[in-house]
């Protein structure tokens, strides 16, 4: 690939990173507008957002990332895959691994943020029930939940963190011993 030449077909794979960035950024925007509606902030003060217990899961851990993940995180992999290859003329160690990273992150972001919003709806519901037997009960759950989909979410960001840290060992030794 000749210095500047940019689209080549594994190329075109990096715009389902765009399209699913901005339709996170999108979720991410309603949320961010729901939340201010004074009923709905009403109920996430009630639940303890944002300073703690099932409101904080929402307000701000599902709107904080499903924006900066889903949204910022995703369109940054995209630039560094798209400048790297540009920058250096040569392709990314691994055009597998640019699908996984995105597959990886889009499922974990997507997983995260919908356990967030579920075990946060459901807890409060037992908070402001008085039922804190159930809520103890339904805690138990999300505790291993989200550490799983935290877990397929940092996979996205390692995959990323290897191809690209590949991608610059093989460009420098080439040029090294060009
Ligand atoms: C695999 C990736 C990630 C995982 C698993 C993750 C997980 C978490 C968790 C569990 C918390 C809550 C800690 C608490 O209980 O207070 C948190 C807080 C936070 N995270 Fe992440 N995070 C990730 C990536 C990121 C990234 C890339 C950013 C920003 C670019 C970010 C921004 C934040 C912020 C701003 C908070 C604090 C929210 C607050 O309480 O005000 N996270 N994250």
């Amino acid at each position: 690939m000749k210095p500047g030449t940019t689209t080549t077909p594994d190329m075109k794979g990096l715009l389902k990173y765009l399209i699913a960035s901005a339709a996170f950024f999108f979720i991410g925007t309603v949320h961010g507008v729901i939340q201010v509606i004074p009923s709905v902030r009403a109920w996430l003060d009630s639940i303890g957002s944002p300073y703690g217990g099932p409101g904080h899961m929402i307000d701000p851990l599902a709107h904080a990332h499903i924006n900066v993940v889903g949204g910022v995180v995703l369109l940054c992999m995209a630039v560094t895959y798209y400048m790297f290859a540009t920058i250096s003329g040569r392709p990314i160690y691994s055009y597998r691994l640019v699908n996984h990273s995105f597959w990886w992150t889009t499922i974990g972001i997507s997983c995260f943020y919908s356990s967030l919003l579920f075990f946060g709806i459901l807890e409060g519901h037992y908070l402001l029930a008085h039922n804190s037997e159930a809520m103890e009960k339904i805690h138990h759950v999300y505790g291993p939940t989200i550490a799983t989909v935290a877990t397929v979410m940092g996979m996205g960001f390692w995959i990323f963190f290897a191809n690209i840290f590949m991608t610059a060992k093989r460009y420098f030794s080439q040029r090294h011993d060009a």
